[in-house]
């Protein structure tokens, strides 16, 4: 990744956060309980709103992602770690984590198949996976639009596809989704679901 990514992460989001992602991070992140993990934690724009969990270990593999997110982590009413790693291979034990939590990063994690697959491994059985992702439409014309900008805006914007059909990947790895919550039209879904194992 180049460097101005991280740099600019925050601006970049600052407009869409005030139009009501901020609000979304909100609702969905302080559902949170007991020990969490979250993953691709980036600038740690999510860590001001937990309230309820015990503890939250981050993981973000770019160090200056990580780097920025440690004046959040600082800041936090939770106690927050921030580990330098991937999604795909989660240095964690079997059934460590009550909660999961991820927030835009599905789209970029290059192989969420099986960062979902470490996920459920991680996660306790029946513990919450809350996500809030962008996602493929199911619309001809705008779904053919993201087909189309997806290996430009890959390259501009660290790996990021607009079109990958999360939901599927998600109910494809076992999860069993108990709430879904659809926004800016269908572009933006929260999904909720449960670690049945
Ligand atoms: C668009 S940013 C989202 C950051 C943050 N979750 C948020 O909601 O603002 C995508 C994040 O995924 C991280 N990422 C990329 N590859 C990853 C991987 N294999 N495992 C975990 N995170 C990854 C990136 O470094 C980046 O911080």
């Amino acid at each position: 990744m180049g460097k101005w990514f991280p740099k600019l992460y925050d601006s970049l989001m600052s407009p869409l956060e005030r139009r009501g992602i901020q609000g979304v991070r909100k609702n969905l992140i302080q559902k949170a309980q007991g020990k969490v993990l979250e993953i691709g934690s980036g600038t740690g724009l999510n860590f001001p709103f937990y309230l309820q969990a015990e503890q939250v270990v981050a993981i973000e593999p770019e160090p200056l992602m990580r780097k920025q997110s440690l004046l959040r982590a600082n800041k936090s009413r939770v106690p927050i770690e921030v580990i330098l790693t991937g999604a795909e291979e989660l240095p964690f034990l079997d059934n460590s984590f009550d909660t999961v939590v991820g927030t835009l990063v599905l789209c970029t994690i290059p192989d969420p198949q099986k960062a979902l697959e470490e996920i459920r491994r991680v996660c306790k059985p029946n513990g919450q996976m809350l996500l809030f992702e962008h996602v493929k439409v199911n619309h001809p014309v705008l779904g053919r639009i993201q087909d189309w900008m997806t290996p430009v805006w890959r390259r501009f914007c660290d790996g990021c596809h607009l079109n990958r059909n999360t939901l599927e990947i998600v109910k494809h790895t076992g999860f069993h989704v108990r709430h879904i919550e659809r926004h800016y039209k269908n572009i933006f879904v929260v999904i909720e679901a449960v670690n049945r194992k």
